[in-house]
């Protein structure tokens, strides 16, 4: 986990620089030329994205070093506070018991964890999740933007409201030096030092065009660029890995084979999971995840999509609820509620590598906007804040009354 705030180079190790914050220490691997000792850098999602001069790093630092104590009591406080001792549900405090410990829950158990029934054990799971994202993360959050580039899409997704069978949306392709212009905002004026450009699988924006993009960015503002433009195939990653893009945006969205072609005609859910794959080994970090509510999804199905997504790597859990959109073929199908999306965090609080970092989603927080605390109280530890052009956010609607529609 990264702060958003400088830190200072005490040593290299191979290709890692160990980073200091306020006597905490963390690694990140430097591309950086010419980074010395003593330098100070911005570190993001495990990488030196930039070099900050000693005096604005001084600066800032100076504001944050009382608050950077003070957050970290208050959010010790929160786990103080639950009840622990005694409870009756052994089962799932075994299984807290193991993960604290370092261990790992098996498939069963992960299985058992999100078909729970009774409201008191859920609760305590929910309980649970949180000591365990207190015990690995700290009070630290992953916070992203993000800039939805297009709305153009050429996929029929089922559930998705930006596909090309809804032909009542109004398309925008925003251009090069749009995009530009807030990514100068979301980094220059907000501060942000990761931001996730997403678009439909656009066949109208050439990769040429999307490398251009990303290496612009790359040149001219210090931040970790994630992609999220469906798949692009082996090659589309490399050339964008090597524009500078670090991160990969691309959920599975089920791990379910047979659900996955009824829901994306002419897709494979091979070619989905190869892209995962490739991305992973290129170096890209990757989120991913499911969509939860889907018609016909059991337990079984969403606890092998939370293994499948520890299978490929996951750096950020992004799992969130399906909300109908009256354009699509899934109109009619209901969306889950808050409780069974924040339930499913906190198993897989439980399940993924202690460093997986799990995102409440602007779905979750579109189904109730207290939401957002709930799963912060419950095991999630991540959030992406939206950036785009406020004029684009209402066509960028892949469901309708999307959180964060006039702010962030
Ligand atoms: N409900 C929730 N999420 C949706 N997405 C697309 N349509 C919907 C919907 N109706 C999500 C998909 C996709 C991401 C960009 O948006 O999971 O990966």
């Amino acid at each position: 986990m990264c702060y958003a705030i400088p830190g200072k180079v005490k040593a290299f190790e191979g290709k890692f620089a160990l980073v200091d914050y306020f006597g905490e220490e963390k690694k990140a691997i430097n591309e950086l030329t010419g980074l010395n000792v003593g330098d100070y850098v911005y570190a993001q999602g495990g990488f030196v994205i930039t070099r900050v001069s000693q005096k604005e790093a001084e600066t800032t630092l100076e504001t944050w070093k009382d608050l950077f104590f003070e957050l970290k009591d208050i959010d010790d406080a929160s786990v103080k506070q639950m009840p622990w001792a005694g409870s009756k549900y052994t089962k799932v405090r075994d299984m807290y018991d193991k993960v604290a410990a370092g261990g790992r829950i098996l498939r069963e158990e992960l299985e058992y964890l999100l078909s729970a029934k009774d409201a008191g054990e859920r609760e305590f799971i929910k309980n649970a999740a949180h000591h365990l994202r207190h015990q690995y993360h700290g009070n630290s959050c992953c916070v992203h933007g993000i800039i939805e580039i297009g709305n153009e899409c050429d996929q029929v997704c089922h559930y998705c409201g930006i596909s090309a069978l809804n032909t009542s949306l109004i398309r925008y392709r925003m251009s090069k030096d749009e995009i530009l212009e807030s990514v100068k905002v979301a980094v220059e004026v907000y501060g942000f030092k990761a931001l996730v450009l997403q678009s439909g699988e656009d066949c109208g924006r050439s990769i040429d065009e999307l490398i251009d993009i990303v290496a612009e960015i790359k040149k001219r503002f210090g931040v970790l660029i994630f992609i999220s433009f469906g798949e692009v195939g082996s090659e589309g990653l490399k050339r964008l890995y090597d524009a500078g893009a670090r991160g990969l945006l691309l959920r599975f969205e089920t791990s379910n084979s047979e659900l996955y072609s009824k829901l994306h005609p002419g897709s494979k859910f091979e070619d989905r999971l190869k892209d995962l794959k490739t991305a992973n080994e290129l170096g890209y970090l990757i989120i991913t995840g499911s969509l939860i509510g889907l018609p016909g999804q059991t337990y079984a199905d969403i606890s092998r999509d939370i293994e499948l997504a520890g299978e490929l790597n996951v750096e950020m859990l992004s799992m969130g609820p399906f909300l109908p959109h009256p354009n699509t073929p899934l109109a009619k199908h209901l969306a889950p509620t808050v409780d069974e999306i924040v339930h499913a965090l906190s198993s897989a609080r439980f399940y993924l590598l202690p460093h997986v970092k799990i995102l409440v989603t602007t779905g979750l927080e579109t189904l109730n906007m207290s939401a957002r605390r709930l799963a912060f109280l419950s095991g999630a530890n991540s959030m992406m804040l939206n950036v785009t052009p406020l004029e684009k956010r209402p066509l960028y609607e892949i469901y309708p009354g999307r959180a964060h529609q006039n702010v962030f």
